[in-house]
């Protein structure tokens, strides 16, 4: 008894310690979103500051579901077996760098259903943290076009189609005054096979307004100013004159 008891108390000493000097450390991710093209390759960046050696941590990278890992190392090894499917073979971390704390992520042969919010995670049982970093897979679409549909009984529409975009495109309604009328439109978005998405909006027209124009877009990030060199975010317009 005076054995388990003597025991107990180091233990007891020494965790304190432990998690009070990792208190300090925090994981961050990038605050700039990454912006990639498919078939590329990218490093999402991740780090403990101040540095811990994440080696014998569990380090999870995950999007809505941190269950489905897109990538998980544990007991000191990448552990494929519970990866989410759309990532497998695609993605690596440096076992080096885990012991600078270099969470980052490479991410390679890239999807457009690849963008969006990914989380990193780690944890050594006591201390953990967890940082973000968002990555758009950017395709532009094609150039819209819009069509007149009338239909018997009801009231005639303009429809404005535009295919291929990556991720969704905004999509803004105009009169011939220029006034924003988006608001009269009704948009809808799907995703072809390759996860390419395809926007389709309609407004219903009267007969006063002749000139249209439907603007597709692609939507800024409030992040995205950084870069003088971005020619993002593109948008593309068509016009349409109603014959009198
Ligand atoms: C934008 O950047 C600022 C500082 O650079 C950061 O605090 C903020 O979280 C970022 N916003 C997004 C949505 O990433
Ligand atoms: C136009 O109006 C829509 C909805 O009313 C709004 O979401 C959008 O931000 C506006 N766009 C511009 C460029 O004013
Ligand atoms: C847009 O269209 C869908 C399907 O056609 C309909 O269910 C929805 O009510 C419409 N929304 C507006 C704002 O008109
Ligand atoms: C902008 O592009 C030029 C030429 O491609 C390059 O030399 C320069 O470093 C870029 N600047 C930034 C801020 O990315």
């Amino acid at each position: 008894m005076r054995f388990l008891g003597r025991t107990c108390l180091i233990v007891l000493s020494l965790l304190p310690a432990v998690s009070t000097q990792r208190d300090g450390s925090s994981i961050t991710g990038s605050d700039q979103p990454l912006i990639a093209s498919p078939g590329e390759g990218v490093i999402l960046p991740c780090q403990i500051t101040p540095s811990l050696s994440a080696v014998d941590m569990e380090v999870r990278w995950y999007r809505e579901n941190i269950r489905v890992p897109v990538h998980l190392y544990e007991d000191q090894k990448d552990q494929t077996g519970v990866q989410d499917s759309d990532y497998r073979g695609r993605t690596a971390l440096s076992i080096l760098r885990l012991e600078e704390g270099i969470l980052s992520l490479k991410l390679t042969n890239l999807r457009p259903s690849d963008s969006g919010v990914y989380s990193c995670y780690a944890t050594d049982g006591v201390w953990d943290g967890q940082g973000k970093t968002e990555l758009i897979v950017r395709v532009l679409g094609t150039h819209p076009s819009i069509s007149m549909v009338s239909t018997q009984g009801e009231q005639t529409r303009l429809v404005c189609r535009s295919e291929g975009w990556s991720p969704e495109p905004e999509v803004i309604w105009r009169d011939r005054d220029g006034n924003n009328v988006t608001s009269l439109s009704n948009t809808t978005v799907q995703r072809d096979s390759q996860g390419l998405l395809s926007v389709s909006s309609y407004i219903k027209i009267k007969q006063q307004s002749n000139v249209f124009s439907c603007l597709v877009a692609e939507v800024k990030h409030q992040n995205q100013t950084g870069n003088p060199n971005s020619t993002y975010p593109v948008s593309i317009t068509c016009l349409w004159i109603e014959p009198d």
